[in-house]
């Protein structure tokens, strides 16, 4: 007998994530949207995962559509951090690493395009994250969207997929559990150290070192070459001027120099 995509979640949840709380939707139109909804009209228990088959409405960056047809991953862990927002600003690079550090125990290797872009190597999009943030009296509760290619259709033109790089052994249920823990650990080493950790391990997987880049970022386009990221997450470009450290825009174009 086949079990469904939510039996197996919460199998591999009390295997590999005992102390989160999940809730599993077939279809659903955001999983953001359905996590904001049980934080305000219920006691929802925290770490909670909100976790579906598939997304109808489900939210990009930059209010940018995330195509989520069966198959692929989508979910959004929600954690409660003893920190405000601003400390937690670099954050989603740790959730990048984190992933990272995932996909690698299971052999795939991938690459971490600021801010928050995980690609293969051959430079395809693989996934993304959008994290939220609802501040709260003495804490900051945040909301850490994933949408991962696994097995759903892809354009692979652009875009890469779990199976499409030939890691047939990750299963998506299994990789969504075990995320959870190093997720809510990654949060506590951010707490405590920042970056500091996943530093040298984001360097090496940086996408973007090297290349000549193009950045919107508020009313402003930079040109120059990506230097790396900052100990606080920004991403630093060696300009005509110097160096620029840039905390939030939009990589516009990139080339092999
Ligand atoms: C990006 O633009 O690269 C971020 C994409 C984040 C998509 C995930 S899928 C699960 C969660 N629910 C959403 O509606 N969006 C995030």
């Amino acid at each position: 007998m086949n079990t469904s995509f939510a039996e197996q979640t919460k199998v591999e949840f009390e295997r590999f994530a005992p102390d989160w709380s999940i809730t599993v939707f077939d279809c659903i139109d955001s999983t953001m949207n359905a996590s904001r909804a049980l934080m305000s009209t219920e006691d929802t228990k925290l770490p909670h995962c909100v976790i579906a088959g598939e997304q109808d409405a489900g939210r990009g960056r930059d209010g940018r559509i995330w195509t989520s047809s069966p198959g692929g991953f989508y979910a959004t862990y929600m954690v409660s951090a003893a920190a405000d927002g601003a400390r937690l600003s670099g954050f989603s690079l740790m959730v990048g690493a984190t992933i990272a550090n995932l996909f690698e125990k299971y052999g795939l290797k991938i690459q971490l395009k600021w801010p928050n872009d995980l690609m293969s190597a051959d430079g395809k999009k693989l996934g993304g994250i959008l994290i939220e943030t609802v501040p709260r009296a003495k804490e900051t509760l945040l909301l850490i969207g994933i949408g991962i290619n696994f097995d759903n259709p892809i354009d692979s033109a652009t875009m890469s997929s779990v199976r499409s790089l030939g890691a047939a052994s990750v299963q998506r249920e299994e990789w969504g559990a075990e995320l959870a823990t190093m997720l809510e650990h990654a949060l506590l080493d951010f707490v405590q150290q920042g970056l500091r950790a996943e530093l040298g391990r984001w360097s090496k997987r940086d996408f973007l070192l090297g290349k000549s880049v193009e950045i919107e970022s508020g009313d402003k386009i930079i040109t120059g070459i990506a230097d790396g990221i900052s100990s606080l997450g920004a991403l630093r470009i060696v300009t005509s001027l110097g160096i620029e450290e840039i905390w939030s825009g939009h990589i516009t174009k990139v080339a092999h120099r």
